[in-house]
């Protein structure tokens, strides 16, 4: 129940990267028979992904992963567009890959606004439009957030990024395959994805640029996809990512039916079940598997430790950034104090855990909260009052 995380590998996808490691070897840029091999099955992956989204094949670049997918949209933009300006409007709520490229900016001297969020974790486009100035040469919004799941307004925010033609970047990493994606009517010139979100290998994602979009190139070498990403590809990571979104592409609605429908009943069984729990962010407006509680006695580490021993897997935050010290800066930004977002921990389903797996948490979740295991005096009476307010 981390798939937000991580996914497991499907068992097609396995078999079609085995066969491009073993049997489709080959270098796509040479010119024999094992060579051409390989450059069809990378050009036929680009279409699978391009179909996916609503592209072009020649919009998609394949890259080693979301983070540099990101890296390359906003340092790829700044370099293009580097005469139109300094400033760079983003969320409070953006993953690492997004943000520290971002910081690195703005010790540079670059000026970032950083839009803050609603308490469902939503940014308000009306503050995109507000926020834009001469010089702002770049949005980055992401599509739904990795720690609850919050779907962000993107159609209306490229919208407004195109009526004032600024190039418009999103992260859509979490939402990839989970909610449908349409480059054209969402606006967007550049978006994110990453094949290990949807049951392909790690080391795999890719960056869609608008044909009339230029960045400037950030990994210099033998010119591979188009100039724009050097390394010979990888071909079974490519072709696993289009296997994946081969298997995953026609389900998405029923597959995020179920999603909701096993979310929502977790959701209500643990408020209605177990006393001092919090459910975080919209009620609708979230990724099909998230689920994001804030438990008033307990840390979310210890929870999360405590899972572990019964055999579930969660996330305390997110895992993308564990290793940070102190709370969840997302739920610090909705206005939740710190000490109670260390006690919050992230559960995101995928299409594979059944409706016994949700009732084994549940009961999990109760016999831990009944047991002894409280954290520390973190949480106190007027705190409750004080930052329980939705
Ligand atoms: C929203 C978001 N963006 C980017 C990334 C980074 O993707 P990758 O692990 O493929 O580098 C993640 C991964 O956790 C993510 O959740």
């Amino acid at each position: 129940m981390d798939h937000s995380a991580t996914t497991p590998v499907l068992r097609e996808v396995a078999d079609s990267v085995y066969n491009a490691m073993t049997l489709y070897f080959g270098n796509a840029s040479e010119p024999h028979t094992l060579g051409t091999e390989s450059n069809r099955l990378l050009e036929d992956s680009r279409k699978t992904i391009a179909e996916a989204l609503n592209a072009s094949p020649e919009e998609i670049i394949f890259t080693s992963g979301g983070t540099e997918s990101n890296n390359m949209a906003i340092f790829g933009t700044i370099e293009a567009y580097f005469r139109r300006g300094d400033h760079i409007i983003t969320s409070e709520i953006e993953h690492p890959a997004v943000r520290i490229p971002l910081q690195i900016l703005e010790n540079e001297g670059f000026k970032i606004t950083y839009l803050p969020i609603d308490k469902y974790g939503i940014v308000n486009p009306e503050d995109i439009r507000k926020s834009i100035q001469p010089d702002t040469v770049l949005i980055s919004i992401m599509h739904s957030n990795n720690i609850m799941g919050a779907v962000q307004p993107i159609e209306e925010i490229g919208k407004i990024a195109r009526e004032n033609e600024i190039v418009f970047h999103c992260d859509a990493v979490q939402s990839y395959m989970n909610i449908p994606l349409d480059v054209r009517s969402l606006n967007v010139d550049l978006l994110t994805i990453s094949g290990h979100k949807v049951y392909a290998p790690k080391g795999v994602g890719a960056l869609y640029v608008r044909n009339s979009v230029k960045i400037a190139p950030q990994i210099l070498g033998g010119g591979q996809e188009k100039g724009l990403r050097s390394g010979t590809e990888n071909i079974p990571g490519i072709i696993g990512i289009a296997k994946a979104t081969d298997i995953l592409s026609p389900t998405i609605s029923k597959r995020s039916q179920e999603l909701s429908a096993l979310r929502d009943y977790i959701r209500d069984s643990v408020l209605s079940q177990i006393d001092g729990v919090l459910y975080n962010g919209h009620h609708e407006k979230r990724l099909p598997g998230n689920i994001n509680f804030t438990f008033q006695d307990f840390t979310g580490e210890s929870l999360v430790k405590k899972l572990d021993e019964y055999g579930i897997a969660v996330s305390a935050g997110s895992a993308c950034h564990s290793s940070s010290p102190g709370g969840n800066e997302f739920l610090i930004s909705m206005g939740i104090c710190l000490e109670l977002t260390r006690n919050s921990i992230r559960i995101s389903l995928g299409f594979e855990n059944t409706r016994e797996e949700a009732d084994y948490l549940i009961d999990c979740l109760k016999q831990i909260c009944s047991s002894n295991i409280r954290s520390s005096s973190i949480y106190n009476s007027s705190l409750k009052e004080k930052y329980f307010h939705f």
